[in-house]
């Protein structure tokens, strides 16, 4: 398993440092002990507060950290206070006073610039990645080791979110759109974690209609228990698509529909042997699925679908809508909702020979987890934006059923919508399950890496390695652009070792891994389970180099509340890169051996810090960070 960032079961109260430095203000949404940068913000925030008489989480917000040049900026401006811009930079001027967070003050522009005490800031950021990674910051599992805490926060203690996504039908190809609500749900998922809610993943499986009565018939001409055992998923479908062909034309393709449609009414009515059929379908999709799944880091806590939908509560939602002011019966029989008040076209509810569709089934199951989780505080759909229009009709129509959990400034209902992905043909042919698809990127990842000979030699398991990398290659291809635009499938460009790719991020890594292993060897080892921090020489960690990554550590928090509100996987995706760029850049200047050994062990800490949190970053994109390649 892959951890995430998730804060610990006692909240964690800050490191021994922060309580020697200057007492910070309360508040909310603000936690200095787990987010060095808010102490930060709070310390400037605090007495310009008084300065300019402007609540004090007002002026919080507009404490911006500036980066490379060490300061935070306030620009006075968004205040809209009726004193000149340029007095009030003088008061605040006079009346700052310098402490151990904030050193200097000076104007820039309109704007105030804090000079932050850099070694504060690299003192607290790098022990408070320690406590809460290896010391009582962290989380703790059930069989006592600890699990990395540092960029989680508890905002969303006591609170549940369901995360549906993934959603592929039986016995129909695992298209793109699929995959890529897996990786963007799985990492919704993740995050909402680290953000402290309680999750709850749902899969919410194509599992009923008629097609899995032409299934079963299919099954009776071309079923082998065989070729199911092996590979259900290519198997089923192989069998449906035969089948189909088969009531393509003529007289016989008529019977066979009709005898798929009696069998499908045989499911409906709870036939028996239907039933059992169905379900061996449904049970060896899902465990290949799940064997699948896992190779992404991706679980479910459960697989619902179509199926779960109880003919009951169909029944009992159908005569809610029927009496509805906002549904019309047509002439043939067929129940139809007319939402173009709110351009949102008119739909069908019922068809005229009565069975519900794919929109009725989406509304009554939205109710059922309600009662089923026992309500909850958000749900989001990770759907491809091809189905929008689908999914605000059902929003609205809950909404207009005045479901509890609908209501209209409620905002419990997110869709998390996609675009699509062009191009994802493999070289055999076009790929249309998850599974082809990753042993393919599997396949390509490992062709790239033999090209390294001597590296290659070196690799203690080359499968593994090449599976994990290449998984890497796809999600962060994936992620690395904003969600709602489209991309192309590119089988170069994604598995180069160069340029912002998933196997940089490895490489990066790695590279951090092995050097904390080398200098092991050559006796240089960082007490990390108990490192007293008062003996290593931070302020040492004077180089520009070295500042860039304290800053960007020291972010990390940020980015993990930034990520949950626009719900965008490649603020994470950015900061990884960042964060390697970075890491790249002080490789030459930040040498550790044959240093002094002060030196030495202090940019060991760093590097060591820097790997923890690319850790935890790529971890809550649901990669597994390598420590060899
Ligand atoms: N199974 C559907 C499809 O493949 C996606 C389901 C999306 N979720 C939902 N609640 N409608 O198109």
């Amino acid at each position: 398993m892959s951890h995430p960032p998730i804060p610990p079961q006692t909240p964690f109260k800050g490191v021994p440092l922060l309580h020697q430095l200057p007492k910070l203000p309360d508040l909310e949404g603000t936690d200095p002990a787990t987010s060095p940068q808010d102490a930060f913000r709070l310390a400037i925030a605090h007495p310009l507060s008084e300065t300019l008489g402007v609540p004090l989480k007002d002026v919080f917000l507009g404490v911006a950290p500036g980066g490379r040049d060490s300061d935070f900026k306030v620009v006075l401006p968004r205040f809209r206070l009726p004193t000149k811009v340029d007095q009030l930079q003088e008061k605040a001027i006079a009346e700052f006073q310098p402490n151990e967070y904030v050193t200097k003050i000076s104007k820039q522009g309109p704007a105030l610039l804090y000079h932050v005490n850099i070694n504060t800031l690299t003192a607290l950021t790098l022990s408070t990645i320690q406590a809460m990674t290896y010391g009582d910051g962290a989380y703790v599992d059930e069989d006592g080791k600890k699990r990395p805490s540092y960029g989680s926060n508890a905002s969303g203690q006591g609170k549940k979110v369901l995360v549906e996504f993934s959603s592929p039908n039986i016995a129909k190809p695992f298209h793109a759109g699929h995959l890529r609500s897996t990786i963007i749900g799985a990492f919704l998922a993740n995050l909402y974690e680290a953000n402290g809610w309680k999750v709850y993943r749902l899969n919410y499986l194509g599992d009923w209609g008629k097609q899995f009565g032409l299934l079963a018939l299919g099954w009776r001409r071309f079923g082998d228990e065989e070729k199911l055992k092996t590979d259900a998923v290519k198997h089923l479908y192989d069998v449906y698509v035969q089948i189909n062909r088969l009531a393509e034309d003529g007289e016989d393709g008529e019977k066979i529909h009709e005898e798929a449609r009696m069998f499908f009414k045989g499911m409906e009515d709870g036939k028996k042997e239907n039933l059992l059929e169905w379900e061996k379908f449904r049970n060896i999709s899902i465990e290949q699925y799940a064997k699948t799944y896992d190779r992404l880091n991706v679980h479910f806590d459960e697989y619902t679908g179509e199926s779960k939908v109880s003919k009951q509560n169909l029944e009992k939602n159908l005569a809610k809508l029927r009496e509805s002011s906002f549904t019309t019966r047509e002439a043939n029989g067929a129940l139809l909702v007319d939402l173009t008040p709110y351009k949102l076209e008119k739909a069908l509810l019922e068809r005229k020979d009565g069975t519900p569709l794919y929109l009725t089934r989406d509304i009554v199951e939205a109710q059922q987890r309600w009662d089923n989780y026992n309500g909850f505080d958000k749900m989001i759909y990770v759907i491809a934006s091809q189905q929008d229009l689908h999914t605000a009709q059902f929003f609205k129509i809950l909404e207009l059923m005045n479901v509890p959990f609908a209501q209209k400034d409620d905002n419990r209902l997110l869709l998390i919508n996609f675009g699509m992905v062009q191009g994802m043909s493999t070289r055999k042919g076009t790929a249309v399950f998850l599974d082809h698809i990753l042993n393919e990127t599997k396949e390509h990842m490992h062709d790239v890496m033999k090209k390294n000979e001597a590296k290659y030699a070196q690799l203690e398991d080359p499968e593994y390695t090449a599976d994990v990398v290449g998984m890497t290659a796809v999600k962060i291809q994936d992620m690395a652009g904003k969600r709602i635009n489209n991309y192309t499938f590119d089988w170069n460009r994604m598995f180069s070792f160069e340029g912002d790719t998933g196997p940089y991020l490895q490489y990066n890594h790695v590279r951090l891994c092995s050097m904390q292993r080398n200098n092991a060897q050559d006796g240089l080892v960082l007490p990390i389970e108990d490192l007293d921090v008062s003996t290593m020489h931070t302020e040492r960690l004077d180089a520009k180099e070295a500042i860039e990554i304290v800053w960007l550590l020291a972010s990390w928090p940020e980015v993990v509340k930034t990520a949950s509100r626009d719900h965008q996987a490649s603020t994470v995706v950015t900061y990884c890169f960042k964060l390697t760029h970075a890491i790249s850049s002080a490789w030459e200047k930040l040498i550790v051996k044959g240093q002094d050994r002060d030196d030495a062990l202090v940019r060991l800490w760093l590097f060591r810090c820097a790997k923890d949190v690319l850790g935890s970053a790529l971890r809550l994109l649901t990669i597994t960070p390598l420590e060899r390649m």
